[in-house]
């Protein structure tokens, strides 16, 4: 058993949850990070205080062990961050259910098994931090982003209900809600297309990617983990992170959700109005991790 606080942390090859993992570590925290191909156990060699385990989320039968796996690793645990995810991208009538179930089975089943095995321990031991990862796609719905925003507003609405379903037990469970940011969940190799996607959509499809290339800092959004992690707030449920994220909820308390909506549509097929503009400040020095 060690003095130091420990925290498990999925998806950490690349992006938000590999810089959080240097985070941790760097304030003196055990992690037990992991991921998802063995070519990757070493990617936290250099780090002290770091155990990096495999896990595809997908397996729910090793997601549901993973609790009791993670805790033998250092003797406690005291945070469980569920970071892993990626994109399944495209109209929906393009997308195969196969595309749309292994969506949710990454992004939303995983997630789920593995917030069932962390709530026993943390109950037992009456204190625990559970951050699910969110989207801003999940507060305000974009086209071609139909199936990915479904599964993350799933996550969101689970982390609500577990909220105040585990405060009574001493468990904090929050829900992280990442703006646009250049991470490798983009990259043509990593991202899921729609299979088989009609001509008729593709003008449309196309300018839409176009207004959406410049991303911000991943680096924003990991601050933001830590601190969801750090700040001892029990009572709040929903943070976000990077310009675009901080300033949408921000939008629909303005301007209503109608008046928000109807500003958002014209700005998803390039008619950005003056009032989009004012409200929506650009993204953040774009540098990819
Ligand atoms: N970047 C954004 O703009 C943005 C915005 C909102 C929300 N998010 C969410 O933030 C989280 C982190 O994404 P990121 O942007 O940092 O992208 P990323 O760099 O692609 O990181 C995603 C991580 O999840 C892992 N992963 C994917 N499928 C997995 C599986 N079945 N089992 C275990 N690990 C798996 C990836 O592993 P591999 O490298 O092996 O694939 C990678 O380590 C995701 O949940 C994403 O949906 C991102």
């Amino acid at each position: 058993m060690t003095n130091k606080k420990v925290v498990v942390i999925t998806g950490t090859s690349s992006g938000f949850g590999n810089l959080v993992v240097k985070m941790f570590a760097n304030s003196g925290w055990n992690v037990v990070a992991t991921v998802r191909k063995e070519s990757d156990l070493h990617v936290h060699d250099e780090i002290d205080g770091v155990k990096t385990l495999l896990l595809d989320v997908n397996d729910e039968k090793a997601d549901l062990a993973f609790g009791d796996l993670a805790k033998r690793q250092f003797g406690n645990v005291d945070a469980l961050i569920n970071n892993a995810g990626y994109f399944q991208a495209g109209p929906l009538e393009g997308s195969s259910m196969d595309q749309i179930h292994r969506q949710f089975q990454t992004n939303v089943f995983g997630l789920i098994a593995l917030n069932k095995a962390f709530i026993p321990i943390f109950r037992e031991q009456h204190s625990g931090i559970i951050i699910n990862v969110s989207s801003i796609s999940a507060e305000i719905g974009f086209p071609y982003t139909s199936t990915y925003e479904a599964s993350k507003g799933a996550v969101a609405m689970l982390s609500e209900g577990l909220h105040a379903e585990l405060a009574e037990f001493g468990i904090v469970v929050k829900a992280l809600f990442p703006g646009n940011m250049n991470t490798s969940i983009f990259r043509p190799d990593k991202v899921d297309r729609a299979e088989n996607v009609p001509e008729s959509y593709m003008a449309s499809w196309n300018k839409f990617n176009s207004l959406n290339t410049v991303r911000s800092n991943p680096q924003l959004t990991a601050d933001v983990m830590f601190n969801m992690v750090n700040d001892g707030n029990t009572s709040k449920v929903r943070y976000y992170s990077g310009p675009d994220g901080q300033a949408i909820p921000r939008a629909k308390k303005l301007l209503g959700q109608d008046w928000l909506w109807e500003e958002f549509s014209k700005r998803n097929i390039g008619e950005q109005t003056t009032l989009w503009n004012a409200l929506m400040p650009g993204p953040k020095d774009s540098d990819e991790n």
